[in-house]
């Protein structure tokens, strides 16, 4: 019982992370749109996960800048318990202009090797997935939600999670993406409130202010379970038309029956 509430009272503290999201993004012009599901912010939990700030910079610096200053500060974090088992630290990578941004749950061992996101067999079944959609991974940017890889790839906890938390907010912050691609469960429990599985939350657009989010599979759970590939491609189309929507995309690709 001790265990569930403290489980809820750090739940409600992600979701005070995501009400503080909306209002950074609402001080910036954007607005919540009607219909937009209602982010409420959760009672404060008597004993805070994490401290919740980043070190603010002596002047600003600008986007790439910024997203720098946060990176060498990530580089150095020693949050949680994360920081103790780590090679490297995985920040993200791709373009700080980019327009969609995926979010996967922590590094693997590749990752936390390289240092760089979705290098080893997930992400190159990621790669491949993004370009038979017509995708081109150097134009978006890829991070997650945890930036150390968790020991034996485990979820991270809540309180890794929250720990880690300002350094995604930034990003999303910073790059401003129209649309925010969730991969797997971790990441899209965490940024779309209200979610508790992935199966309920894939298939349909929910918005953070003018943002998109998705859900799709993890890539890794698709290797593991290959029969819900179908399914991860009906995902990959609800984003291709998302992106076409949006002007992102020019046009949705020509059926594949039309192709000689
Ligand atoms: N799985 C993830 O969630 N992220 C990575 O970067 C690699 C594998």
């Amino acid at each position: 019982m001790k265990r569930q509430l403290s489980n809820f009272r750090e739940l409600a503290a992600l979701t005070r992370e995501t009400a503080q999201l909306l209002r950074v993004l609402n001080t910036r012009g954007v607005q919540v749109l009607p219909g937009d599901p209602v982010v409420e912010e959760a009672p404060v939990p008597k004993k805070k996960p994490a401290e919740v700030r980043l070190e603010a910079p002596p002047t600003d610096l600008g986007r790439e800048g910024l997203l720098e200053h946060y990176r060498k500060q990530a580089l150095a974090c020693q949050r949680c318990g994360l920081s103790n088992g780590r090679r490297n630290v995985v920040f993200g990578e791709g373009s700080s202009r980019a327009r969609v941004m995926f979010v996967g749950e922590g590094p693997g061992a590749q990752e936390d090797e390289q240092g760089r996101p979705f290098v080893g067999r997930a992400g190159q079944l990621l790669s491949r997935m993004l370009q038979a959609a017509g995708i081109d991974r150097k134009e978006v940017y890829i991070t997650n939600i945890v930036k150390c890889r968790p020991p034996n790839n485990r979820d991270p906890s809540v309180e890794e999670n929250a720990a880690c938390r300002p350094y995604l907010n930034y990003q999303i912050e910073l790059i401003a993406p129209h649309v925010i691609v969730c991969l797997g469960r971790v990441a899209a429990t965490s940024l779309m409130p209200g979610s508790a599985a992935l199966g309920s939350a894939r298939g349909t657009v929910r918005k953070l202010g003018e943002t998109d989010l998705l859900a799709m599979y993890h890539p890794a759970y698709l290797l593991r379970t290959p029969s819900r590939k179908n399914l991860a491609w009906q995902d990959m189309q609800v984003l291709v038309h998302r992106l076409v929507a949006r002007g992102i995309l020019p046009r949705l690709p020509e059926p594949w029956w039309t192709q000689t």
